[in-house]
């Protein structure tokens, strides 16, 4: 059984302070099946580390990105040992808004998931696409283009499944309150586990965790958790509010 991953992407809301209260106020019980885990902005990242640690809190902390380089002239970009050194076990790459707004390729994400795994930093790595693909039926090949640069590259088959796993993002679905429905995310969710046993095989196929993510709401949640290859859900509206965020977690 894989276990399941409630991951909240705040994107660039709650800065030191808010990230405190919402964590202070948050009272979840632990669950033996599956995590929480919050991807917060960079300036919030101590205070989220701090909150979580010292209330003892479940709560994984992670990054929403990272530069693919140590160190250099990147001006205000932000490197993997940075995020090591504050003690970030979690990022987010190749978000679609990154993709779409901040120019990242499929080969930046692999330069970038590389990164992060060489300072022990795990990649939740984001795939999806866009209406127009959809409608003009390329989802599939969509996602293997998405994905066949990870599943190529030798370190990265080797991590998937234990360090790296990933998350289904309809750019479509994100933020619009449209929803996939179960059976359109299961379809793709099946299609990237049968790309991950075919091309690397089963045991990476099974222990690979894929989260679904796009208006992900607690009316929704229970019935894309209910199929047999979502494993959970990344989140970003719904995640911002105490009230959803602790439904969710209540559902999963
Ligand atoms: P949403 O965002 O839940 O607000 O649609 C999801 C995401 O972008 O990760």
């Amino acid at each position: 059984m894989r276990t399941k991953i409630l991951a909240g992407n705040w994107k660039m809301n709650f800065g030191p302070a808010e990230t405190k209260r919402f964590l202070e106020a948050l009272s979840i019980n632990p669950k033996s099946h599956a995590h929480m885990r919050l991807y917060v902005p960079y300036v919030s990242l101590t205070e989220a580390l701090r909150t979580t640690q010292e209330r003892a809190m479940t709560v994984e902390v992670g990054a929403q990105n990272l530069h693919f380089e140590k160190s250099g002239a990147f001006t205000g970009e932000i490197s993997a040992p940075m995020l090591k050194e504050i003690g970030v076990r979690h990022v987010l790459v190749g978000h679609s808004e990154r993709r779409q707004y901040f120019n990242e390729t499929n080969e930046t994400v692999v330069k970038r998931t590389l990164a992060a795994l060489d300072q022990q930093i795990e990649p939740l790595v984001c795939i999806g696409e866009t209406l127009q693909e959809r409608e003009s039926g390329q989802t599939q090949a969509v996602i293997q283009a998405q994905l066949s640069p990870i599943l190529q590259n030798p370190t990265l088959a080797a991590a998937l499944g234990k360090t790296i796993h990933l998350a289904y993002e309809p750019v479509w679905a994100i933020g619009t309150g449209k929803v996939a429905t179960p059976a359109q995310a299961e379809d793709v969710h099946q299609h990237i586990r049968s790309l991950l046993r075919s091309q690397i095989g089963p045991d990476t196929a099974n222990a690979t965790r894929i989260l679904y993510g796009g208006s992900v709401s607690p009316a929704n949640f229970q019935e894309l958790l209910a199929c047999p290859n979502i494993d959970g859900g990344l989140v970003g509206g719904a995640s911002l509010k105490l009230e959803s965020w602790t439904q969710l977690w209540a559902l999963i």
